[in-house]
Formats: structure tokens, sequence, C-alpha cells
């Protein structure tokens, strides 16, 4: 899979002051492959997204993103977020200009795109994620949903190589969450390459070539979702399934049981 990865992380730290939130991270993620990231919170899932694109300045290792090392210090870092989509839990819209203004302003700012070519490259993004009714309206008339494809057609209309997401669904309400998990799906069957944070394991399941699961700054383990969703190997990974799915189980055993979930 080497010769043709498009995202490759090789023994990535990161601390912030004392705290190591990145123990060694190897992972590599193919072209046209997506891969979903689970794992409790606090475990470096999005800082490790975030390295990606150098939102955190990773500490040690390497990171390649389409055969460039963006870790290289002489990189051109617009270049590299160029080519790197990213969506996040909170959408980042601007309230005051429309859906379309939200999408071509990017494109004309970063990209250099001129009016003509840029409204189009919204249009058509806007008619993927099944919007284009919205072109003219404001952020703050659509759902949360409905703001969260724009992003997605946003960070598309930049024609991006690899799409990162960030937990695109948690902020929203569970009636809303199929719409942005069917744009996901779409672009997974196009051949996006995604890595995509999520506790939506139905998603996982079904969309995701592969699963990684993090705990306390490492990959603990990794495969295909039915090795990693429905048959983990490690105690850490089948606790922290458990929990999705019976919170309140969780609970319970957390007051009762030390010793699962603090290992490492
Ligand atoms: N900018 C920052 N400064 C200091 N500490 C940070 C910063 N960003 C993250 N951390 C710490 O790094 C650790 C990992 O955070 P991260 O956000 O990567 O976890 P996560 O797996 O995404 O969690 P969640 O599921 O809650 O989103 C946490 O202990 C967090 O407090
Ligand atoms: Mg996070």
């Amino acid at each position: 899979m080497s010769s043709s990865a498009q995202i490759r992380i090789r023994d990535l730290h990161k601390s912030f002051g004392e705290n190591e939130v990145l123990r060694g991270i190897d992972l590599e993620i193919g072209e046209g492959e997506v891969v979903c990231v689970i794992g409790p919170s606090g475990s470096g899932k999005s800082t490790l997204l975030r390295c990606v694109n150098l939102l955190e300045e990773p500490g040690r290792g390497q990171v390649f993103v389409g055969g460039t090392e963006v870790t290289d210090p002489d990189v051109d870092i617009d270049a590299v977020r160029r080519r790197i989509g990213m969506v996040f839990q909170q959408f980042n819209l601007f309230p005051h200009l429309t859906v379309t203004e939200n999408l071509t302003l990017p494109q004309r700012r970063v990209l250099g795109r001129d009016k003509a070519a840029s409204a189009r490259t919204a249009a058509e993004n806007l008619a993927r994620v099944g919007l284009s009714e919205k072109a003219d309206a404001y952020p703050s008339a659509l759902s949360g949903g409905q703001q969260q494809r724009v992003a997605i057609a946003r960070a598309l209309a930049m024609g991006p190589q690899v799409m990162l997401f960030d937990e695109p669904t948690s902020a929203l309400d569970p009636e809303l969450v199929g719409d942005v998990l069917a744009v996901m799906r779409m672009l997974a069957d196009e051949g996006m390459t995604m890595m995509v944070v999520t506790h939506e394991m139905t998603f996982a399941r079904e969309v995701a070539d592969r699963v990684v699961f993090m705990d306390g700054g490492v990959v603990v383990e990794q495969g295909t979702p039915e090795q990693v969703i429905g048959a983990p190997r490690h105690e850490r990974t089948r606790h922290f399934l458990s929990r999705l799915l019976d919170p309140a189980m969780a609970e319970v055993e957390e007051g009762s049981s030390d010793q699962v979930g603090k290992a490492g």
C-alpha cells in the first residue's frame, strides 16, 4: 500500500507541555481508503487529525500527504492545506455570507479563482450535497445538518486530495445525522481518501475499509470493521465499545472496576 499511500504517519509524537498526547503513531491511509478513528475522549484523535494538516505542530516523527512531507520545516504550509479538506464538529460558516458566498470566498482567496469559476464550482458542490436550493440562503436559515453539508461542500470546492472529518455529526440532533453520513458515504463511494473520527459505529461498520482504535495516544489496534468492532482483540477496545453501546452500564462498571481503561 505504501506506494499509493495518501497519508503516511511515522512515529508521530505530540506533547502539550508535560502532557504527551500522541506517543508514537504509525498509520498509512491508501488512496481511496476510508479509515475511521475511534477511541475515548482525550485519547488524541483530534490532535492526530490536526497534526496531519498542521493545525498543530507535531513534536517528533513525520507526516506525508500525497508524497509530500508536511513535517519538513521548509514545506509550503498553504500548499499542503489546499490538498487537505477538513470538516469539524462545528461548521464554522460565516453567518453574514450566503451559502454560495461561503463556498466562493475561500476559492477566490486561497486558490485565486475568478468569480465565475468559483461560482460554478460552488454550484457543483452544493448539488453534490443536495443543497442547490439553499444557494442564496444564510447559514442561520439552515438546520445543523444542512450547515454541515455546506461545510463539506465548501471543503470539496477546494478540490482536496484527502478529507479529514473530526466528529462531523456529534453536534447534530439525531434526526439530522443521517443526511450528513449519506454525503460522506457518497464521497467514500466516489473514491475519496478519508480519515474520519467518529462515534457512529454503524457508519464505521458499513463504510470504513479500516477502523483504528486509539487510547492514551497510541494505536491500540486496527483492522477491518469486522475485526475491530466485531471481534476486538484488546480489552481496552472491548471496554470502549461496550461503553458506546451501553453508556449506563459503563457508569456502573466505572464505580466498581479500576483495572480496565487505565492500562497504558
Ligand atoms: N491546544 C491544547 N493545549 C493543551 N492541551 C491540549 C490541547 N489540545 C488537546 N489537548 C489535550 O490533549 C489530549 C488529547 O486531546 P484530543 O482533543 O486530541 O482528544 P480526542 O481524542 O479528540 O478527545 P474527544 O473525543 O473528547 O474529542 C487531551 O488531554 C487534551 O486536554
Ligand atoms: Mg476530539
